[in-house]
């Protein structure tokens, strides 16, 4: 969502007159983006600011830096007072502001606005891209969350949650289609919770698809407690939506899971994973785990091995618990669990998510999938990359696609993070899944 709100600011600032900088050295305002959800997030930022101060002191004494973000609605004013290395201060629910607040600083004052919005959406202004290649793109559909999770910062840094107006996400997919773009995520801290004027978010994903039957449409993230039959559908039945669910899990085990205030049991987690996969045929999945929240026990912990090593997830994002301030948990629970247990417990669950993944991507190697090619691989520019539909990041031995092409695979080799594959041929969404619906 930050990649998304940058654009946002890019628009903002190029209307002001303003042009992208080549590199730090070369410019004249350096905003940040920030993330406060973990606190190794908040020491790269304070890094990268004590980098760019450096530029300040011995290169350009004009230039402005700004912290924008949820590390700018977490600390306010406070951020100006430390070691004195930004000049503005901007919210997530602010960035409308930044054309006056940069006339203050320009008039020799440091600029604050905080104020988080029951409305803003953004939803008028045009995001100017820099990622996706002209390829892929985000579009957030709501902004802020309500969920009180006890571990969790967004809601103080997002606000509440609010939904995007319909007809200006259309119009925004509507946009990127005309301007060639292949695949969409619609973005929200909890997209289930989207309603506007009654259009839910399974009623959003199903006009969206229809909207260009080559965009291929993904979605982040959905909370476990709500997730609708109905959006299962809308995923199992329209080509180009993706059978690739993100469903954050955070614990494996009940009591952490009612600590967390997460509402759902282990138990219905595991239900609706089988209700996924019963409706998806070929679904992925991927999920979020904290390990080494308040309280946890080493049988605890051995729940969220287990659920792993059980749902075979083929991504995971995982993470040792981070205290942040104002949380419910930093409130009411203590942050017990030395840091050396933590890495272990974390260590252990990365350890069981490869296996799992490994034998997932393992059961690909003969199977044929639709890539949308992304450019070169990293390791090579006599080879692409590209991803399924299902989000498993393929390599294919040749250079001769462009970056948005559609191309059919056959997979070839495995590992617990990439499949390597022979390229078929260059074809169309709706060409390679009318044939794999014959076949
Ligand atoms: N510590 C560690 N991980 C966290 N997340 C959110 N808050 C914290 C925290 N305090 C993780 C959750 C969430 C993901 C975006 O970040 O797993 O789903
Ligand atoms: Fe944080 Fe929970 Fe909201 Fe996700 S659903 S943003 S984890 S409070």
């Amino acid at each position: 969502m930050n990649f998304n709100d940058s654009e946002i600011v890019n628009s903002i600032m190029l209307d002001r007159g303003h042009s992208p900088a080549e590199t730090p050295e070369n410019a004249d305002i350096i905003f940040v983006n920030t993330c406060s959800i973990r606190d190794n997030a908040e020491q790269r930022v304070w890094a990268r600011l004590k980098y760019f101060n450096s530029i300040k002191k011995n290169q350009n004494d004009d230039l402005i830096v700004g912290m924008l973000g949820c590390m700018a609605e977490r600390l306010k004013e406070e951020v100006l007072e430390r070691e004195k290395l930004v000049d503005m201060v901007v919210g997530p629910d602010a960035y409308r502001d930044i054309p006056g607040l940069l006339d203050e600083v320009e008039s020799g004052q440091k600029a604050v606005n905080v104020i988080l919005s029951l409305e803003e959406t953004y939803a008028d202004i045009s995001p100017v891209r820099t990622t996706g290649n002209g390829v892929s793109a985000f579009v957030t559909i709501m902004r802020g969350c309500d969920n009180m999770c006890a571990f969790c910062v967004v809601p103080f840094t997002r606000g509440r949650e609010r939904s995007r107006p319909k007809e200006s996400i259309l119009n925004e997919i509507r946009d990127l289609s005309e301007k060639g773009y292949k695949e969409v995520t619609l973005l929200g801290q909890n997209v289930n919770s989207y309603n506007f004027e009654g259009t839910t978010f399974a009623n959003l994903m199903y006009e969206a698809s229809q909207i260009n039957p080559e965009i291929r449409f993904r979605f982040s993230s959905p909370h476990p407690k709500d997730f609708p039959d109905e959006l299962l559908h809308v995923i199992a039945d329209q080509p180009n939506v993706c059978n690739y669910i993100h469903i954050p899990a955070q614990s494996g085990n009940n009591e952490v899971l009612k600590r967390m205030r997460r509402p759902y049991t282990r138990e219905q987690y595991l239900k609706l994973i089988e209700k996924m996969r019963t409706i998806i045929p070929g679904l992925s999945l991927s999920t979020d785990i904290i390990t080494g929240f308040c309280g946890e026990t080493e049988e605890q912990h051995k729940d969220t091995v287990d659920l792993m090593g059980h749902v075979q997830f083929d991504l995971a994002y995982l993470f040792a618990y981070s205290e942040r301030g104002r949380t419910l948990a930093e409130r009411k629970f203590e942050d017990d669990v030395p840091e050396d247990v933590k890495k272990r417990r974390l260590s252990e669950i990365i350890t069981t998510h490869r296996t799992g993944a490994k034998i997932s991507n393992d059961a690909e190697v003969g199977k044929r999938h639709l890539i949308l090619v992304e450019g070169p691989s990293k390791r090579s520019d006599k080879q692409l990359c590209g991803r399924t539909d299902t989000n498993k990041m393929v390599i294919i031995d040749t250079d001769k696609f462009d970056a948005g092409d559609y191309v059919e695979v056959e997979i070839t080799s495995a590992t617990s993070a990439t499949l390597k594959a022979d390229a078929i041929r260059k074809t169309t969404l709706q060409e390679f899944f009318k044939n794999l619906a014959v076949a």
